[in-house]
């Protein structure tokens, strides 16, 4: 086990893990200092792409923005997701795949969106040398069947097979579990009955760590924002204003100004 998987596991009970996702050199590299964990998430499909949900994003994408993430990352633990499509049909295709993202990268390790059908496939991945996280809850490459981006666990059969799913995942090797949109309670009881570390995300406070998407946190995305999004800043509106004063000064003819300008 790498250094940078076990000092995530031995957060557990003594500091919160912090996790951003990140998809390009320039916002990895100022996150780098200050989590724990950088998630090269398949959310870079609406962050990024303007796709609709993550279900049509490439395995190239993710490999592609995992590179320049890497290429700004020292001290971060480094996670890419295993796109949609490209590891349902067998444990052994999930395990091509992740050994494609790994050597493409050089990331710390891959996280898969998880249900029973995908254990035996983290046994794999854990057992050939590759860090695995598992996610459980809402599992967004599954909104179109799903309708939509809906709290999972309501009802308790659904809760206990989260459950039950979460501690599979750990017992198959997984190294931590992403919680995502269930109840408190529920992502309490996954955390108090895991070892390995829990990282919420419209989940619970009590979950080992947290993780949000840095388009929302930075107040990039002007879209829908779920209900556990924080926005620490409205990004829009500065990009906006500086595009607004750039525009401005170009049609005056206020910009360039000599100092940008060579003169001889
Ligand atoms: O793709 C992503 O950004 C994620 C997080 C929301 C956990 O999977």
């Amino acid at each position: 086990m790498s250094n940078k998987i076990s000092n995530i596991l031995e957060k557990k009970n003594r500091e919160k893990i912090v996790c951003l996702t990140a998809y390009t050199y320039p916002v990895a590299k100022v996150l780098d200092e200050i989590c724990d964990i950088i998630l090269v998430g398949d959310s870079l499909g609406m962050c990024v792409y303007g796709l609709p949900d993550t279900v049509d994003v490439s395995l190239d994408m993710m490999i592609n923005h995992g590179k320049a993430v890497m290429r700004a990352c020292s001290k971060s633990l480094v996670v890419v997701d295993i796109p949609a499509n490209t590891f349902e049909q067998s444990s052994m295709q999930a395990l091509e795949t992740a050994q494609k993202i790994v050597d493409e990268t050089a990331c710390h390790a891959v996280k898969i969106e998880t249900t029973r059908k995908q254990i035996e496939a983290i046994k794999l991945i854990a057992q050939n040398d590759i860090a695995i996280m598992a996610h459980v809850g809402l599992l967004p490459q599954q909104v179109r069947e799903l309708g939509g981006y809906k709290y999972q666990g309501r009802s308790q059969e659904a809760a206990q097979e989260i459950i039950a799913i979460a501690k599979e995942a750990e017992a198959a090797g997984a190294f931590a579990v992403v919680i995502e949109a269930v109840p408190a309670w529920l992502a309490d009881e996954i955390t108090a009955a895991l070892k390995i570390p829990t990282i919420g995300i419209g989940a619970s406070k009590n979950c080992d760590g947290q993780v949000l998407v840095i388009d929302d946190v930075l107040g990039l995305n002007q879209e829908f924002t779920p209900k556990f999004v924080k926005k620490y800043e409205n990004l829009a509106e500065i990009v906006k204003k500086s595009a607004r004063n750039f525009a401005f000064e170009v049609k005056n003819g206020d910009f360039p100004q000599k100092s940008n300008l060579l003169e001889k």
